[in-house]
Protein backbone atom coordinates (compact mmCIF):
# COMPACT_ATOMS: atom_id res chain seq x y z
CA UNK A 1 0.00 0.00 0.00
CA UNK A 2 1.05 3.63 -0.39
CA UNK A 3 2.24 5.34 2.78
CA UNK A 4 2.98 8.89 3.86
CA UNK A 5 6.34 9.09 5.57
CA UNK A 6 7.12 12.79 5.79
CA UNK A 7 6.03 16.39 5.33
CA UNK A 8 7.76 19.52 4.10
CA UNK A 9 6.61 23.08 4.77
CA UNK A 10 8.15 25.71 2.53
CA UNK A 11 7.57 29.34 1.49
CA UNK A 12 7.30 29.98 -2.25
CA UNK A 13 8.82 33.46 -2.65
CA UNK A 14 9.05 34.01 -6.44
CA UNK A 15 12.36 35.91 -6.14
CA UNK A 16 13.97 32.66 -4.92
CA UNK A 17 13.01 31.03 -8.21
CA UNK A 18 14.57 33.92 -10.09
CA UNK A 19 17.72 33.67 -7.93
CA UNK A 20 18.03 29.98 -8.80
CA UNK A 21 17.32 30.51 -12.51
CA UNK A 22 19.90 33.33 -12.74
CA UNK A 23 22.63 31.66 -10.66
CA UNK A 24 22.46 34.11 -7.73
CA UNK A 25 22.13 31.52 -4.97
CA UNK A 26 25.55 32.26 -3.45
CA UNK A 27 25.37 36.04 -3.32
CA UNK A 28 25.15 38.03 -0.09
CA UNK A 29 21.37 38.35 -0.19
CA UNK A 30 20.27 34.88 -1.35
CA UNK A 31 23.24 32.85 -0.07
CA UNK A 32 22.01 32.54 3.55
CA UNK A 33 18.53 31.48 2.35
CA UNK A 34 19.78 28.70 0.07
CA UNK A 35 22.16 27.61 2.83
CA UNK A 36 19.10 27.03 5.03
CA UNK A 37 17.97 24.38 2.51
CA UNK A 38 21.27 22.44 2.31
CA UNK A 39 20.12 20.02 5.02
CA UNK A 40 16.82 19.61 3.16
CA UNK A 41 18.39 18.71 -0.17
CA UNK A 42 20.53 16.02 1.48
CA UNK A 43 17.52 14.82 3.45
CA UNK A 44 15.22 14.45 0.44
CA UNK A 45 17.99 12.74 -1.59
CA UNK A 46 18.05 10.08 1.15
CA UNK A 47 14.28 10.06 1.78
CA UNK A 48 13.65 9.46 -1.97
CA UNK A 49 9.86 9.84 -2.09
CA UNK A 50 8.14 8.04 -4.98
CA UNK A 51 5.53 10.80 -5.20
CA UNK A 52 5.12 14.30 -3.79
CA UNK A 53 1.61 15.43 -2.87
CA UNK A 54 2.06 19.19 -3.12
CA UNK A 55 -0.43 21.64 -1.57
CA UNK A 56 -0.01 25.12 -3.03
CA UNK A 57 -1.89 28.15 -4.25
CA UNK A 58 -2.23 29.52 -7.73
CA UNK A 59 -1.75 33.31 -8.00
CA UNK A 60 -4.31 34.23 -10.71
CA UNK A 61 -2.22 32.25 -13.22
CA UNK A 62 -4.19 29.08 -14.01
CA UNK A 63 -7.34 30.54 -12.47
CA UNK A 64 -8.62 34.10 -12.29
CA UNK A 65 -11.74 35.88 -11.04
CA UNK A 66 -13.89 33.94 -13.52
CA UNK A 67 -13.37 30.61 -11.73
CA UNK A 68 -12.27 30.31 -8.10
CA UNK A 69 -12.09 26.67 -6.95
CA UNK A 70 -11.56 26.34 -3.20
CA UNK A 71 -9.80 22.97 -3.45
CA UNK A 72 -8.68 21.76 -6.89
CA UNK A 73 -6.89 18.44 -7.41
CA UNK A 74 -4.53 18.03 -10.35
CA UNK A 75 -5.30 14.84 -12.29
CA UNK A 76 -3.20 15.56 -15.40
CA UNK A 77 -0.28 13.60 -16.86
CA UNK A 78 1.89 16.71 -16.64
CA UNK A 79 1.85 20.39 -15.63
CA UNK A 80 3.77 22.98 -17.62
CA UNK A 81 5.50 25.90 -15.82
CA UNK A 82 3.43 29.02 -16.47
CA UNK A 83 4.49 32.33 -17.96
CA UNK A 84 3.96 34.81 -15.10
CA UNK A 85 5.03 37.81 -17.16
CA UNK A 86 8.72 37.18 -17.85
CA UNK A 87 8.42 33.90 -19.75
CA UNK A 88 8.03 30.45 -18.20
CA UNK A 89 10.69 29.51 -15.61
CA UNK A 90 13.43 27.36 -17.18
CA UNK A 91 12.59 24.37 -15.00
CA UNK A 92 11.45 20.87 -16.00
CA UNK A 93 7.83 20.08 -16.79
CA UNK A 94 6.18 18.64 -13.67
CA UNK A 95 5.03 15.05 -14.25
CA UNK A 96 1.84 13.92 -12.54
CA UNK A 97 0.69 10.51 -11.25
CA UNK A 98 -2.71 10.03 -12.82
CA UNK A 99 -3.62 6.74 -11.16
CA UNK A 100 -2.94 8.16 -7.70
CA UNK A 101 -4.74 11.42 -8.52
CA UNK A 102 -7.83 9.53 -9.71
CA UNK A 103 -7.82 7.39 -6.58
CA UNK A 104 -7.48 10.45 -4.31
CA UNK A 105 -10.29 12.27 -6.16
CA UNK A 106 -12.64 9.32 -5.68
CA UNK A 107 -11.67 8.80 -2.04
CA UNK A 108 -11.98 12.50 -1.08
CA UNK A 109 -15.32 13.01 -2.80
CA UNK A 110 -16.78 9.87 -1.23
CA UNK A 111 -15.46 11.23 2.09
CA UNK A 112 -17.55 14.41 1.49
CA UNK A 113 -14.80 16.76 0.26
CA UNK A 114 -16.39 17.96 -2.97
CA UNK A 115 -13.31 19.17 -4.75
CA UNK A 116 -12.72 20.42 -8.27
CA UNK A 117 -10.90 18.11 -10.68
CA UNK A 118 -8.32 19.71 -12.97
CA UNK A 119 -7.24 17.81 -16.07
CA UNK A 120 -5.17 20.60 -17.61
CA UNK A 121 -3.28 23.26 -15.68
CA UNK A 122 -0.15 25.37 -15.85
CA UNK A 123 1.69 25.82 -12.56
CA UNK A 124 3.15 29.06 -11.20
CA UNK A 125 5.81 29.93 -8.60
CA UNK A 126 3.56 28.58 -5.85
CA UNK A 127 4.41 25.06 -7.02
CA UNK A 128 7.75 25.39 -8.80
CA UNK A 129 9.67 27.42 -6.19
CA UNK A 130 9.32 24.83 -3.39
CA UNK A 131 10.55 22.16 -5.86
CA UNK A 132 13.54 24.36 -6.67
CA UNK A 133 14.34 24.91 -3.00
CA UNK A 134 14.29 21.16 -2.34
CA UNK A 135 15.88 19.83 -5.55
CA UNK A 136 17.99 22.67 -6.98
CA UNK A 137 18.19 22.56 -10.80
CA UNK A 138 17.82 18.96 -12.05
CA UNK A 139 17.20 18.05 -15.72
CA UNK A 140 14.04 16.27 -14.58
CA UNK A 141 12.21 16.51 -11.25
CA UNK A 142 13.11 13.29 -9.40
CA UNK A 143 9.52 12.08 -8.88
CA UNK A 144 5.95 12.74 -10.00
CA UNK A 145 3.86 15.38 -8.23
CA UNK A 146 0.14 15.39 -7.41
CA UNK A 147 -0.84 19.04 -6.96
CA UNK A 148 -3.68 20.34 -4.81
CA UNK A 149 -4.46 24.01 -5.45
CA UNK A 150 -6.12 25.87 -2.55
CA UNK A 151 -7.77 29.25 -2.96
CA UNK A 152 -6.09 31.70 -0.59
CA UNK A 153 -6.09 34.63 -3.02
CA UNK A 154 -9.77 35.62 -3.07
CA UNK A 155 -11.94 35.62 0.08
CA UNK A 156 -13.57 33.46 1.29
CA UNK A 157 -10.53 31.22 1.71
CA UNK A 158 -11.04 27.88 3.50
CA UNK A 159 -10.56 27.73 7.29
CA UNK A 160 -7.40 26.26 8.80
CA UNK A 161 -9.59 23.67 10.53
CA UNK A 162 -11.12 22.63 7.19
CA UNK A 163 -7.65 22.36 5.66
CA UNK A 164 -6.56 20.18 8.58
CA UNK A 165 -9.61 17.91 8.15
CA UNK A 166 -8.91 17.71 4.41
CA UNK A 167 -5.36 16.62 5.20
CA UNK A 168 -6.72 13.75 7.30
CA UNK A 169 -8.95 12.68 4.43
CA UNK A 170 -5.97 12.87 2.03
CA UNK A 171 -4.08 10.56 4.36
CA UNK A 172 -6.93 7.99 4.20
CA UNK A 173 -6.98 8.35 0.43
CA UNK A 174 -3.25 7.86 -0.04
CA UNK A 175 -3.02 5.01 2.46
CA UNK A 176 -5.75 3.10 0.60
CA UNK A 177 -3.92 3.26 -2.75
CA UNK A 178 -2.84 -0.32 -3.50
CA UNK A 179 0.58 0.41 -5.01
CA UNK A 180 3.61 0.41 -2.71
CA UNK A 181 4.51 4.12 -2.86
CA UNK A 182 6.37 6.34 -0.43
CA UNK A 183 4.68 9.73 -0.37
CA UNK A 184 5.99 13.06 0.94
CA UNK A 185 3.40 15.84 1.46
CA UNK A 186 4.40 19.46 0.86
CA UNK A 187 2.52 22.40 2.42
CA UNK A 188 3.69 25.63 0.80
CA UNK A 189 3.28 29.42 0.96
CA UNK A 190 3.68 31.86 3.85
CA UNK A 191 5.09 32.92 6.22
CA UNK A 192 3.95 36.35 7.39
CA UNK A 193 3.85 38.81 4.51
CA UNK A 194 1.74 41.57 3.06
CA UNK A 195 2.36 42.76 -0.48
CA UNK A 196 0.15 45.83 -0.68
CA UNK A 197 -1.25 49.00 0.89
CA UNK A 198 -0.29 50.57 4.20
CA UNK A 199 1.09 47.49 5.93
CA UNK A 200 3.09 46.29 2.88
CA UNK A 201 6.30 44.69 4.13
CA UNK A 202 4.77 43.47 7.40
CA UNK A 203 6.72 40.61 9.02
CA UNK A 204 5.83 39.09 12.41
CA UNK A 205 8.66 36.76 13.42
CA UNK A 206 7.26 36.03 16.88
CA UNK A 207 3.89 34.97 15.50
CA UNK A 208 5.58 32.89 12.76
CA UNK A 209 7.59 31.00 15.37
CA UNK A 210 4.52 30.28 17.47
CA UNK A 211 2.65 29.21 14.35
CA UNK A 212 5.35 26.62 13.61
CA UNK A 213 5.43 25.40 17.22
CA UNK A 214 1.68 24.81 17.27
CA UNK A 215 1.66 23.26 13.81
CA UNK A 216 4.24 20.69 14.86
CA UNK A 217 3.20 19.99 18.46
CA UNK A 218 -0.49 20.86 18.83
CA UNK A 219 -2.14 21.02 15.40
CA UNK A 220 -5.62 20.43 16.84
CA UNK A 221 -5.34 23.79 18.62
CA UNK A 222 -3.32 25.57 15.93
CA UNK A 223 -5.74 24.66 13.17
CA UNK A 224 -8.52 26.53 15.02
CA UNK A 225 -6.99 29.96 14.33
CA UNK A 226 -9.48 32.21 12.57
CA UNK A 227 -8.86 34.18 9.36
CA UNK A 228 -8.85 37.46 11.27
CA UNK A 229 -5.82 36.36 13.28
CA UNK A 230 -3.85 35.44 10.14
CA UNK A 231 -4.80 38.78 8.62
CA UNK A 232 -3.99 40.84 11.69
CA UNK A 233 -0.81 39.06 12.77
CA UNK A 234 0.64 37.66 9.52
CA UNK A 235 -0.57 40.22 6.96
CA UNK A 236 -2.93 39.81 4.04
CA UNK A 237 -0.84 37.11 2.34
CA UNK A 238 -0.16 35.28 5.61
CA UNK A 239 -3.40 33.41 4.95
CA UNK A 240 -1.35 31.19 2.60
CA UNK A 241 -0.31 29.42 5.81
CA UNK A 242 -3.63 27.55 6.09
CA UNK A 243 -2.13 25.27 3.42
CA UNK A 244 0.47 24.03 5.89
CA UNK A 245 -2.46 22.53 7.82
CA UNK A 246 -3.42 20.32 4.87
CA UNK A 247 0.09 18.87 5.03
CA UNK A 248 -0.05 18.55 8.82
CA UNK A 249 -3.42 16.78 8.72
CA UNK A 250 -1.98 14.22 6.32
CA UNK A 251 0.75 13.29 8.82
CA UNK A 252 0.54 11.32 12.05
CA UNK A 253 -0.33 13.12 15.26
CA UNK A 254 3.19 12.27 16.39
CA UNK A 255 5.92 13.71 14.17
CA UNK A 256 9.59 14.47 14.63
CA UNK A 257 10.85 17.86 13.56
CA UNK A 258 14.00 17.08 11.57
CA UNK A 259 14.79 20.59 10.40
CA UNK A 260 13.57 24.16 10.85
CA UNK A 261 14.72 27.25 9.00
CA UNK A 262 13.48 30.81 9.29
CA UNK A 263 14.91 33.83 7.55
CA UNK A 264 14.04 37.49 6.99
CA UNK A 265 14.13 39.13 4.51
CA UNK A 266 13.39 37.36 1.26
CA UNK A 267 11.72 39.80 -1.08
CA UNK A 268 8.70 40.92 1.01
CA UNK A 269 8.37 37.68 2.90
CA UNK A 270 9.63 35.76 5.88
CA UNK A 271 10.91 32.40 4.58
CA UNK A 272 9.79 29.52 6.77
CA UNK A 273 10.67 25.88 6.27
CA UNK A 274 10.11 22.64 8.20
CA UNK A 275 10.85 18.98 7.62
CA UNK A 276 8.68 16.57 9.59
CA UNK A 277 8.89 12.78 9.72
CA UNK A 278 6.04 10.55 10.81
CA UNK A 279 6.63 8.67 14.06
C1 LIG B 1 6.03 37.46 -2.71
C2 LIG B 1 5.56 36.44 -1.91
C3 LIG B 1 4.55 35.60 -2.35
O1 LIG B 1 4.01 34.60 -1.61
C4 LIG B 1 4.02 35.75 -3.61
O2 LIG B 1 3.11 34.87 -4.03
C5 LIG B 1 4.48 36.78 -4.43
C6 LIG B 1 5.48 37.63 -3.97
C7 LIG B 1 7.12 38.36 -2.28
O3 LIG B 1 7.52 38.33 -1.12
O4 LIG B 1 7.63 39.14 -3.09
FE1 LIG C 1 2.22 33.64 -2.68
Amino acid sequence: MARITSGVACSHVPALGVASDQGLTNDDYYGPIFKGFEYSRDWIAKEKPDVIFLVYNDHCTAFDARVIPTFALGCAAEYTPADEGWGPRPVPVVKGHQALSAHIAQSLILDSFDLTIINEMEVDHGLTVPLTMMFDRPDEWPCPVVPLAVNVVQYPAPLGSRCYALGKSIRKAIESFPEDLKVCVFGTGGMSHQLQHERAGLINAKWDEEFMNLLVNDPETGSQKEHIEYLREAGSEGIELVMWYVMRGALNENVEEMHRFYHVPASNTAVGHLILENR
